[in-house]
């Protein structure tokens, strides 16, 4: 592999309180290609060992070596969920200050990181594809399986009084799925644009917001973990039961704040952390729930400010069973965290116009 020159320079990378030896310790675990290629993966987003064992074409138990040295190491960290673990780079992505620089500085173009981020789209793509099916499959039946099996309405009101009374200027809802949301808070809100991978689901959502007399909203099809909308101009942006379908949530967490106007809010419900696997094998779920230090460790990488979580009860078991939104049994719960984009705004600006940023 071809190690750039500018690493060179590295050497003038003053680390604030890294010591001579664990630096020497994390270039050592880091000197080997596997664990290399292993941590340019890791700034691209988390992974579990499979995901890796696919990536790389390594066995198992290889990949699940090089983790465990890069674990001792100090260099990534483990995260246990049900029956897998997830891996980050250790910190939020704070590996010394040297080795970062290194794994930023690695060549894109190499052939075999090149192979590699290559093989990562298609592993991420051949997942979308089946999440995608499963959701074609259910569309028709979604609105029935949640209403049936979830306390829709408990969650409903949680939502509406999490969002106040306020007219809303622009909402955005990701994940949209079959328009729920966009139809609850249509009340308040003055733009509604919805975006959703599934066509079958945004099919489901155009009929049933015609239904329901919500003719402004505007359904996109889309990947949220690539956002296609504009930047900074939503006031409140809602990710209902969608996080625990992805990959890598704190990048489609990363996105949504980038669509937020100053001052906006973001709203992300999903399942606290629970032990139902069969979410896993049988409902195209990846992540099994989500605690208040993950939630808001992605917020604040995202570059907002966590600001409120409120857990809903649970109920009945057959809810765990449907693996539907809302809660429900088996210790499935419902959590509403909210964020706040930090930058405020003023009424206020310097060339005597309204509404600056401060
Ligand atoms: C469980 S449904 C929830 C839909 C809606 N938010 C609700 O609560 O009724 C999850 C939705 O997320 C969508 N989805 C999953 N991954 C996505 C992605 N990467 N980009 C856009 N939509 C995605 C699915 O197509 C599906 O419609």
């Amino acid at each position: 592999m071809r190690v750039p020159v500018s690493f060179v320079g590295l050497r003038v990378s003053v680390v604030d309180n890294v010591s001579f030896d664990a630096i020497l310790a994390a270039l050592k675990a880091a000197a080997e290609e596997t664990r290399l290629r292993i941590l340019y993966l890791l700034a691209r987003g988390e992974f579990s060992v499979s995901d890796l064992t696919d990536i790389l074409g390594q066995s198992q138990p290889r990949i699940s070596r090089h983790l465990r040295l890069l674990c001792e190491a100090g260099l990534v960290e483990r995260r246990r969920e049900g029956a897998w673990a997830f891996f980050r780079l250790a910190g939020g992505g704070g590996l010394p200050a040297p080795l970062r620089a290194l794994v930023d500085a690695l060549p894109q173009d190499d052939a075999l990181l090149a192979r590699d981020l290559e093989r990562l789209a298609q592993v991420r793509e051949e997942r979308a594809r089946a999440a995608g099916a499963w959701f074609a499959r259910i569309a028709p039946e979604w609105d029935q399986l949640r209403s049936l099996h979830a306390p829709e309405a408990a969650v409903e009101q949680a939502i509406r009084d999490l969002v106040g009374p306020a007219p809303v200027r622009a909402l955005l809802d990701l994940g949209a799925g079959t328009g729920r949301m966009l139809q609850l808070l249509a009340p308040q809100a003055q733009r509604l644009v919805g975006v959703d991978a599934s066509p079958a689901m945004l099919q489901v959502a155009r009929a049933n917001l015609e239904r329901a007399g919500v003719t402004r909203a505007e359904l996109r099809q889309g990947d949220i973990n690539a956002l296609d909308v504009e930047r900074g101009a939503f006031d409140l942006v809602v990710v209902h039961q969608v996080l625990h379908f992805l990959d890598d949530p704190g990048r489609a967490l990363r996105e949504a704040a980038s669509a937020l106007a100053p001052g906006g809010r973001l709203l992300a419900v999903d399942f606290a952390t629970h032990e139902h696997e069969f979410l896993r094998t049988g409902h195209q779920h990846r992540r099994l729930g989500f605690d208040d230090a993950q939630m808001a460790a992605w917020f604040t990488a995202a570059g907002l400010e966590p600001r409120q979580s409120v857990r809903l009860p649970t109920d009945g078991p057959d809810a765990a069973k449907a693996g539907c939104a809302g809660s429900g049994g088996d210790g499935l719960t419902v959590v509403l965290w909210l964020a706040r984009d930090p930058r405020v705004i003023t009424d206020w600006s310097p060339d005597g116009q309204n509404s600056g940023v401060a």
